[in-house]
């Protein structure tokens, strides 16, 4: 680890905690009103996911103990972790993309409530995501999940799918780097995932038709489970971050021009009397997580500088790195 040549110790301030009553009188602990919705204090624990939930997306006595420890504190507002509107497997991630994750999440609310004396607001935070694989092996990237395109072939100087496969086996890091096209590289690099800007693919292309209501869905369902309302999930490079990216150039109406690329974001449904809470990064990016990765270089020069996310809301609300920007709620910017 780098050490600076030298060690400056600075003093510690003089601890200065502020009396019971001067506590009860700040702002950070008077009531807000949230839309339809009012917090009984401005504290706000946002969405984590501790990986507790089963491999099928249910709720399991892990995570109502986690939530639980958190509500014992009363804060103002708990978001709970990203969860899925598909139904789709996805790992431990909860998932609130059928009816069977409802028992489940009412049960989470339940416990909440108990454990806040009714006093915390609770939040469902809702994500979408593309299909997204980890990083190959070398052989196995290069014997079965590149595409030989005719282009390649050409580039090796060989008729055959099977030989072409052969040939790029034998290839130093460099020679391969030459004759991959930039996205097979990266795919190499990081694992392969979907992009938005993949219209090829009637899935990614019949997006903006689809999430709408599958965000609806899962929005009913979690006001059906008792949640006070939902956060829809724009950040991190997820899909909805995707489609605000400056790198979506999607030819369809939903890229390009930024009143394209938010489009989708206006097809969510926020009724008169919802709570719509709003996660997302400063600088969205199609495909930032990979160099983001935790421990990676410019993960760790984003969090010494906070330069990846600033506050572009309510400071009192948003964290150093990400911002939460409440949909409709003029009681927070008072
Ligand atoms: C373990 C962990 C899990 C997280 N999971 C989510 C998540 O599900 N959804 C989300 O929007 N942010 C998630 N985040 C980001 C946090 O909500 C928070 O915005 C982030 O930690 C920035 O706050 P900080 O700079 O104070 O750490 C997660 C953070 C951590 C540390």
């Amino acid at each position: 680890m780098w050490k600076p040549p030298e060690r400056i110790r600075h003093p510690l301030p003089a601890p200065a905690w502020p009396t019971a009553a001067a506590a009860a009188v700040a702002r950070w602990f008077q009531p807000v009103e949230v839309g339809p919705v009012r917090l009984a204090e401005r504290t706000w624990v946002p969405a984590m996911v501790p990986w507790r939930a089963t491999e099928e997306g249910f709720v399991t006595p892990e995570v109502l103990a986690w939530y639980e420890r958190f509500a014992r504190g009363e804060p103002g507002a708990i978001v709970v972790e990203a969860t899925g509107i598909r139904d789709v497997p996805s790992g431990p991630l909860l998932r609130a993309g059928d009816d069977r994750f409802l028992p489940g999440l009412s049960e989470l609310v339940s416990t909440v409530r108990r454990a806040s004396g009714g006093r915390t607001r609770v939040f469902l935070q809702i994500i979408d995501f593309l299909s997204i694989r980890r990083r190959p092996e070398r052989e196995v990237f290069l014997t079965r999940f590149l595409k030989i395109s005719d282009s390649l072939k050409e580039k090796l100087s060989v008729k055959g799918d099977v030989e072409a496969r052969g040939v790029l086996l034998t290839l130093s890091e460099g020679d391969l780097r030459a004759v991959l096209s930039e996205r097979e590289w990266h795919d190499l690099q990081f694992g392969a995932r979907e992009l938005v800007t993949d219209l090829h693919v009637p899935s990614v292309r019949s997006l903006p038709e689809v999430l709408p209501p599958l965000f609806a869905s899962a929005a009913l369902r979690a006001e059906r489970a008792g949640f006070d309302g939902v956060e829809l999930h724009f950040a991190h490079a997820y899909t909805m971050a995707s489609f605000l990216s400056p790198l979506n150039t999607r030819d369809d109406g939903y890229g390009g021009a930024r009143e394209n690329r938010v489009r989708v974001g206006h097809l969510m449904p926020v009724g008169p009397n919802s709570v719509g809470v709003m996660a997302f990064s400063r600088k969205p990016s199609i495909r930032r997580s990979a160099s983001r990765r935790p421990g990676s270089h410019r993960h760790r020069r984003s969090r010494r500088t906070g330069r990846a996310g600033r506050s572009m809301a309510n400071p009192h609300w948003a964290s150093h790195r990400w911002c939460r920007a409440l949909l409709r709620s003029p009681g927070l910017h008072r």
